[in-house]
């Protein structure tokens, strides 16, 4: 059996919504310290739904496999959905990922929450 399945093959060698939101308004940026990978993730997010989301990832093919997923799974849903998304219902999507890579996925979860915490943030700051 092949080691990655092809969902995982598609979203490496093809990722969706990668790069920069330059008027985020949620940003997050987690990394893992035992592999050294950083993801950074980017929101625009308007009534609480999420309008636009992309991400770097500075790390491995299944770390750019998830956040890629990741970021299909909360475009266009409302913050609240997306504040439980999980690295397990990532990977499922993924159909799967290696048991020594699950730590990958748990990046684009972190990494999701980052930036919805930053957006928390914001708006309490400035106290809306
Ligand atoms: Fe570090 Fe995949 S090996 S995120």
């Amino acid at each position: 059996m092949a080691l990655y399945s092809e969902k995982v093959m598609d979203h490496f060698l093809h990722p969706r919504n990668v790069g920069v939101i330059e008027d985020a308004n949620a940003v997050g940026e987690v990394g893992n310290a035992k592999c050294g990978d950083i993801m950074k993730m980017y929101m625009k997010i308007e009534n609480d739904t999420i309008c636009d989301v992309k991400f770097e990832t500075f790390g491995c093919g299944s770390a750019i496999a998830s956040s890629s997923m990741a970021t299909e799974m909360i475009k266009g849903k409302p913050v609240a959905d997306a504040m439980k998304l999980t690295n397990k219902a990532v990977t499922e999507a993924l159909d799967g990922l290696p048991a020594h890579k699950i730590h990958c996925s748990v990046l684009a979860e972190e990494a999701i929450r980052s930036a919805l915490e930053d957006y928390r943030r914001r708006r309490e700051n400035s106290g809306e």
